[in-house]
């Protein structure tokens, strides 16, 4: 069986192909980064426009990568929300089309159920897991169970993990994506050099890094452009969330009496943070799975996967037309 995968929700295009074993037969991802970087942030409109410019080029692609032809596609996923209106409307219409053309059942994916079940793309995890979400848009601890059940722990109550290195990244006049470039600089920098705040420490598992940015922000304004000590800001700033993210993972994973944590979403390229986790994990019995870059990031691999999950797990297999829903949770 094959499934084709479409990924439009935020500002990458991206097409798959897996087969029933959770192979990756094709995965094409067209980064938009460049073009919104001017602008230091995603700009809806241009999202939308440049979906629609290459998403047809992608899925070609795909099906030459996987040596297919598209009536060899059994069924498709598409990613119905949450996202920006107008960019999750374009794989929409592309997959609706596709399916009512070739005749395929079709399902409406969960952008963070993608994201959460993507570790499926290289290992196995047991059921149940807590799953820790870290993306731009979103910083969530969800547990993972059988029967493709998603309860929702907590998420950030303002801004998300990577949005956080987006702004920060921003007050220090660096490029956008901020999460690579800091962590890049990190490296020469001190960790300790200055104390930011690990907001919500022991009360409870929700996140909240927006008095972090507000932290980061005084502190740049201390100094001259010539005198900001940038890569002591960026290893302070990342080690200030990296502890809140170990911390809050680790409790989640005491209260809900589960000793397996997967970390997946874009801020989960972030190697400091996968090595922090794995240094909390192996001292607290529980054991990390840990998702390869390029289906970290947003990608229509982890799309398929989870559509696959859900049949598998009994979802009908119908050809019910999704709806686009800007504003998805976690578990719907
Ligand atoms: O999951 P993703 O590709 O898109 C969303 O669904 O949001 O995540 C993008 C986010 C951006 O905020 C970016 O700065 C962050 O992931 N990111 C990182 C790293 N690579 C990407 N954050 C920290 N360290 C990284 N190496
Ligand atoms: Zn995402």
């Amino acid at each position: 069986m094959y499934i084709l995968g479409i990924e439009s929700s935020c500002d990458d295009t991206s097409v798959a192909i897996i087969d029933e074993a959770f192979q990756v037969l094709a995965l094409v991802i067209s980064s938009q980064t460049s073009l919104h970087k001017k602008y230091g942030g995603v700009v809806p409109e241009l999202a939308s426009r440049l979906h629609t410019e290459t998403i047809h080029l992608l899925i070609e692609k795909a099906l030459e990568d996987a040596g297919l032809s598209l009536h060899d596609i059994d069924r498709i996923a598409v990613t119905k929300g949450p996202g920006l209106e107008g960019a999750l409307l374009v794989g929409l219409t592309v997959a609706k089309t596709l399916s009512i053309l070739l005749n395929k059942p079709i399902m409406g994916v969960n952008h963070l159920q993608g994201h959460l079940y993507s570790p499926f793309l290289s290992q196995h995890p047991p059921l149940p897991y807590i799953g820790l979400i870290v993306s731009g848009g979103h910083t969530t601890l969800a547990k993972v169970d059988t029967g493709a059940k998603i309860t929702l722990l907590s998420q950030t109550r303002d801004d998300a993990a990577g949005e956080a290195f987006d702004k920060v990244a921003r007050l220090l006049g660096l490029p956008y994506p901020g999460g690579p470039v800091i962590e890049k600089l990190a490296k020469e920098g001190n960790p300790k050099a200055f104390r930011f705040p690990r907001a919500l420490r022991n009360q409870g598992l929700d996140f909240s890094f927006s008095g972090l940015k507000t932290a980061v922000s005084q502190t740049v304004q201390q100094f001259t452009k010539e005198t900001l000590p940038i890569a002591d800001i960026c290893a302070s700033f990342q080690e200030a969330v990296c502890d809140s993210l170990c911390e809050k993972a680790q409790l989640a994973c005491e209260l809900s009496e589960v000793s397996h944590l997967a970390v997946c979403g874009g801020v989960a390229a972030n190697q400091y943070l996968i090595q922090k986790l794995q240094a909390y994990t192996s001292s607290n019995g529980i054991i990390l799975y840990t998702v390869p870059i390029r289906y970290c990031t947003d990608n229509a691999a982890m799309i398929a996967c989870a559509a696959l999950i859900k049949w598998n797990s009994g979802h009908p297999v119908e050809k019910e037309i999704p709806m686009a829903t800007p504003g998805l949770s976690v578990c719907s």
